[in-house]
């Protein structure tokens, strides 16, 4: 089992009140899912999401990692369990604006510390699958909000992580690059293996997920696999 949800409890605390986000929770994500969570705004979708991506500890409840308990583990060992493991597609996409799409993709190359050259033609290759070969130098805010997205996307592949965590991976994407994007994760997740977990409200990536887990007010309302051979 790659990650595992044993009665899973998430609070932020909000002022003087408590906001229960995630009321309870038990999941297993296994090796190759291409799972989809769905649910209305504020269900829980982005707070289960960083949970399984370790940058967030749950309020109760276990959390494991390959079989190891994380529910604890220090910032430093998540960190090093990330780099290694774990791409994270954020809803918000979290690029450095001072740095090209090229140097975004390659930045957690560099942590990884890749070498130069290979670091390169890693993030190239990246941002040419998700159809921004033409686009290296730009700077966040010199690209469109789809753009954007796509280089977020971009630099999470370019790790070739063993799983890959999106949140709302398509949201700022026309249909037609979302359609182009939803068909090379697939082809990750056929070829190599990868295991994809989305957040979405997008119907076209609900409809070609293997698994779909409904969240509703902070729970599981339904975990049903619908395409059991794709
Ligand atoms: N840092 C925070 N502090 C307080 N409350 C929070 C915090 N982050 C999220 N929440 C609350 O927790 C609940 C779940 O939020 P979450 O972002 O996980 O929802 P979501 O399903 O991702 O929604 P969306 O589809 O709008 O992205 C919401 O009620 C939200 O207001
Ligand atoms: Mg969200």
């Amino acid at each position: 089992m790659l990650i595992e949800l044993k009665g899973v409890k998430k609070d932020y605390p909000l002022g003087r009140t408590v906001v229960h986000a995630i009321r309870g929770v038990d999941l297993e994500i296994s090796e190759g899912d291409f799972t989809v969570i769905a649910g209305p705004s504020g269900s829980g979708k982005t707070t289960l999401l960083n949970l399984m991506g370790l940058l967030d500890h749950p309020t109760e409840g276990k959390l494991f990692f390959e079989g190891r308990d994380v529910s604890r583990i220090s910032d430093r060992d998540a960190t090093f369990i990330r780099r290694s493991r774990i791409g994270f597609i954020f809803q918000t996409f979290n690029l450095i604006p001072v740095l090209t799409a090229i140097e975004n993709v390659e930045l957690p190359l560099l942590l990884k510390r890749m070498k130069g050259k290979e670091r390169r033609k890693r993030a190239e290759e990246a941002l040419a699958a998700v159809g921004l070969g033409d686009k290296l130098y730009h700077k966040p805010d010199e690209l469109s909000g789809g753009e954007r997205q796509r280089v977020a996307i971009a630099r999470a592949i370019a790790g070739m992580p063993d799983i890959i965590l999106a949140d709302e991976p398509t949201a700022n994407l026309d249909s037609e690059t979302g359609l182009s994007i939803i068909k090379l994760m697939k082809e990750m997740n056929r070829e190599q293996g990868v295991t994809f977990v989305f957040s979405t409200h997008d119907a076209r990536i609900i409809e070609v997920a293997r698994r779909k887990i409904e969240l509703l007010d902070g729970k599981v309302g339904s975990d049903v696999v619908q395409n059991s051979n794709s």
